[in-house]
C-alpha cells in the first residue's frame, strides 16, 4: 500500500477518501517529509507549500508522485518534478463551478456596494430605506471581459451570460467556437480592459501574467468599470489598483486572492468599494469533496501502474 505523507491539512472528509485507499501520515511541513528518511510514496501539498526547485531535491528517492490539493500549479517548479521524474496530480475542473460563483459573488458584491451595506447594517447605523441610500450598479445589459478563459473562466462566462452580460476574453488564443458559445475574442489585453464594465481574472500566474493588471493597464479600463480576481494575488500591482480605488478611478474590485496572502495589503480594509475574501474560491463541500476524489482516484491509477 502506498504512503501518502501529506503537508496540507485536509478536511477530516477529505482525508478520509485518502485513508481508504492508502497508507495516510499527517507531517506538519515539508521539513518533516525531508526527515523521515524516505518511506513516502506520495508527497500530498497544497498552495500554501511552495516546491522549489531546491525543495524537490531534497525529496527523499521513495517519492514517485507529487499531488496538489488544488488546480494552481504556481507553488510548485514543474520543470524540477520533471528532470526528476515525479508524477504530477492537481485537480483541474472539479472545483470549476465553485470557483465561479465566487466570481459572481465578488462581482455582485462590487457591483452592489457590499463592503459599506454590510458595515452599515452591522454597525447599527442604518436608519431605514432612503432614496440616495448606496446606489450600486447593475450588471444586466453590460460588458464583461474575462482574462484567461480555460475551464474556470468559461464556467463565469455561462454564469454572468444568465445575469444578461455580454462576453468577450482575452486569451493566448480563440477558443474553438463551441467553447466560446458567443463570446468575442480579443487578441490584445487593451481592447477587452477599454470596453469591459466588469473584469474578471482568472488566468494562471506566470511569468507573463505577473503584475500584468499595472497602472498603465488600469489606466486603460472604463471610469467606474469593476475588476475582480478568482486567479492569483500577483496578477495585480497592488499599488495601481489601491490608487484607482481610492480616486474612484474604476467603481470597485472584488478580489479573492492577493499578492504575498496571507499578509495582503492592509490598505484594502480601508477602500469602501473593495469587497475582499479570505481566499474562499474553492471552499465549498461539493468542490473539496472533488478535489480529493479526483486526487484519490489519480493515485489509485499510478499506484497500479496505469
Ligand atoms: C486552487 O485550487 O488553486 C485554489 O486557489 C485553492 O483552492
Amino acid at each position: 500500500m502506498w504512503k501518502i505523507c501529506s503537508c496540507c491539512s485536509l478536511p477530516d472528509f477529505v482525508s478520509a477518501l485518502f485513508r481508504e485507499e492508502f497508507d495516510f501520515i499527517q507531517c506538519a511541513s515539508l521539513a518533516d517529509v525531508f526527515g523521515r528518511g524516505g518511506d513516502a510514496d506520495v508527497l500530498l501539498i497544497s498552495v500554501e507549500t511552495r516546491l522549489d526547485a531546491e525543495a524537490i531535491d531534497r525529496l527523499p528517492e521513495t517519492v514517485k508522485v507529487v499531488a496538489t490539493y488544488s488546480v494552481g500549479t504556481d507553488h510548485i517548479d514543474l520543470e524540477a518534478l520533471a528532470r526528476r521524474d515525479i508524477a504530477f496530480l492537481s485537480t483541474p475542473d472539479v472545483l470549476s463551478a465553485s470557483v465561479a460563483e465566487t466570481a459572481v459573488f465578488l462581482a455582485l458584491g462590487a457591483a452592489r456596494r457590499a463592503t459599506e451595506s454590510i458595515e452599515l447594517i452591522r454597525s447599527g447605523n442604518w436608519s431605514g430605506w432612503t432614496p440616495r441610500q448606496l446606489i450600486g450598479t447593475e450588471l444586466a445589459s453590460k460588458a464583461a471581459g474575462i482574462i484567461g478563459m480555460g475551464r474556470i473562466g468559461r464556467e463565469i462566462a455561462a454564469r454572468l451570460r444568465g445575469l444578461g452580460m455580454t462576453v468577450a476574453y482575452h486569451n493566448r488564443r480563440p477558443l474553438e467556437a463551441s467553447l466560446e458559445a458567443g463570446a468575442q475574442f480579443h487578441a490584445e489585453l487593451d481592447t477587452l480592459l477599454q470596453q469591459a464594465d466588469l473584469v474578471v481574472l482568472c488566468c494562471p500566474s506566470n511569468e507573463s501574467t505577473r503584475y500584468m493588471i499595472n497602472g498603465d493597464r488600469i489606466g486603460q479600463m472604463k471610469s467606474g468599470a469593476l475588476l475582480v480576481n478568482v486567479a492569483r494575488g500577483n496578477i495585480i500591482e497592488d499599488n495601481a489598483l489601491i490608487e484607482a480605488l481610492q480616486a474612484g478611478r474604476i467603481g470597485g474590485a472584488g478580489l479573492d486572492v492577493f499578492d504575498r496572502e496571507p499578509d495582503f495589503d492592509r490598505r484594502y480594509l480601508q477602500l469602501p468599494n473593495a469587497f475582499i475574501l479570505p481566499h474562499i474560491g474553492s471552499s465549498t463541500i461539493e468542490a473539496r469533496t472533488r478535489m480529493g476524489a479526483i486526487l484519490r482516484d489519480g493515485l489509485v491509477e499510478l499506484s497500479r501502474g496505469r
